[in-house]
């Protein structure tokens, strides 16, 4: 099977000058690539890691290939409840790899697979609207959250679940599946019970790494994407990653690069991928690198703050939106282009008027801007990477998916924090909490309407 590579010659110094890396600065670093790989493996055998043992998970997708062959015929639709990481990996696998208009296609035309929705967020015109676009009687709801708690989740399910319920009654529970952890959380205390079939989340594999678990696993299975495929290509990437060698790892390399960039003053990593099946997959990075990256740690009494900036962006579309600023703004940037060597489709340009673009095919346009713009960022020294997709398939993207993972968990290394936790969005959801009245946050709700903090000051509304 072909491999997803990693080209990193247009952010070496031979290339962008002064704003690059010299070949030196990465021998220099193996050694610490060789003590985070030692970390990353200490780790996994603490079994930390669990989204490293998740390509293994044979039978786990075995069961979600059978339980989905089983039950889609019986459903039009399969909406998917959930946020952050109980989200984004879904619909970053549903657009790579399902048809671009997949839910406007035909039954026939989706193989009798239901169309898939995902719900993830907590505005009323998107769920009400979402509720007007559903044949209930033919809807299968999946609410997915590792914790079991999120709000906005179980806001979300509760109103759909009384939609259900007014529907059709009793047979609300046939229509319900739960993917949770094992033991813990609300959705499991309460909802499994009445639910007619719940898939687990393993208690090691964090939100946003949990993407090849039942999370991302059960609705691509829904919609006739071959799991097992998705889940060889990651152990395909885990055996490349199990390298110390900086050289002989694309995920090692690609963090050390990233490191080596923010320790230069290049902040903010772009990902643009030039295929639009792939943007979504730019958007779960986003969150990968977003939430696991930027923490604030203490440093022998100071506290220091780190985390580079993901930005998402889609070529050619962002060329006519973003690319000024990338050639000609502040040095802050490298980009991560996501490159396709093969699209499986030709589609010519028909010749009017004698215009140059006879003859000539969507794909050669594509690539040739592709190539167009990385080539301009080099030569105005704006360093730029590219992995490379041999073409876009179920293993390739297995393979996309665990190496920037690896690399994710090897960047928080290089960086000293927990790329695991997110203690930063605790305060948020706290606030949340008291401002909606949850029990035992009473005190939190006094302290704020004494200090007036939720309330507006009209000085500054104009
Ligand atoms: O990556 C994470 O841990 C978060 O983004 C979570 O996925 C998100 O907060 C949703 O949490 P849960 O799955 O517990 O509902």
């Amino acid at each position: 099977m072909d491999k997803v590579r990693l080209n990193f010659a247009n952010c070496m110094q031979e290339k962008v000058g002064k704003q690059g890396i010299k070949k030196e600065e990465l021998e220099e670093f193996s050694p610490l690539i060789r003590e985070a790989h030692q970390n990353i493996q200490k780790k996994k055998q603490n079994d930390v890691l669990g989204f490293m043992q998740l390509p293994y998970q044979k039978s786990e997708a075995e069961q979600i290939k059978s339980f989905a062959h089983k039950n889609k015929i019986k459903f039009d639709n399969l909406v998917v409840i959930g946020i952050g990481g109980s989200a984004l990996g879904n619909i970053a696998l549903q657009t790579a790899l399902n048809h671009p208009f997949y839910n406007l296609l035909s039954t026939q035309g989706r193989k009798g697979s239901p169309r898939i929705f995902v719900l993830d967020n907590v505005d009323p015109i998107f769920t009400s609207g979402l509720l007007d676009v559903l044949d209930l009687e033919k809807t299968l709801f999946n609410i997915v959250s590792k914790s079991g708690n999120t709000a906005e989740g179980l806001a979300n399910f509760f109103i759909l679940k009384q939609a259900l319920q007014d529907k059709i009654g009793d047979k609300c529970g046939q229509h319900i599946l739960v993917t949770t952890d094992k033991e813990k959380g609300f959705l499991r205390e309460k909802e499994v019970k009445e639910a007619f079939s719940s898939f687990i989340i393993p208690r090691n594999v964090g939100g946003r790494f949990s993407v090849l678990s039942p999370v991302g696993l059960v609705s691509a299975a829904f919609s006739g994407i071959d799991i097992e495929l998705l889940l060889s290509g990651a152990e395909l990437m885990d055996n490349v990653c199990n390298e110390p060698e900086i050289w002989k790892n694309p995920a090692y390399m690609y963090a050390a690069i990233q490191f080596l960039m923010y320790k230069k003053g290049k902040k903010i990593n772009v990902m643009m991928p030039y295929a639009h099946n792939l943007k979504d997959i730019a958007d779960w990075f986003r969150q990968l690198w977003a939430e696991s990256l930027g923490k604030k740690f203490n440093n022998n009494g100071e506290i220091v703050n780190v985390g580079p900036t993901p930005v998402k962006a889609l070529g050619v579309t962002d060329q006519h939106s973003q690319m000024q600023l990338y050639m000609e703004g502040p040095f802050d940037k490298i980009i991560t282009f996501l490159s396709v060597s093969k699209f499986g489709l030709q589609m010519e340009i028909p010749g009017f008027y004698n215009h140059y673009l006879k003859g000539h095919t969507l794909q050669e346009l594509l690539k040739s801007e592709e190539k167009a713009t990385s080539l301009a960022l080099t030569q105005n020294n704006r360093p730029n990477v590219s992995l490379v997709l041999p073409q876009i398939n179920e293993h390739t993207i297995g393979q996309l998916i665990y190496l920037l993972e690896m690399a994710t968990v090897c960047m928080g290394e290089l960086f000293g924090i927990d790329a695991l936790n997110q203690p930063g969005v605790e305060l948020g959801k706290e606030l949340t909490y008291a401002l909606m009245g949850r029990a035992g946050y009473e005190e939190k709700k006094k302290e704020l309407e004494q200090k007036e903090i939720a309330a507006d000051n009209d000085l500054y509304i104009i």
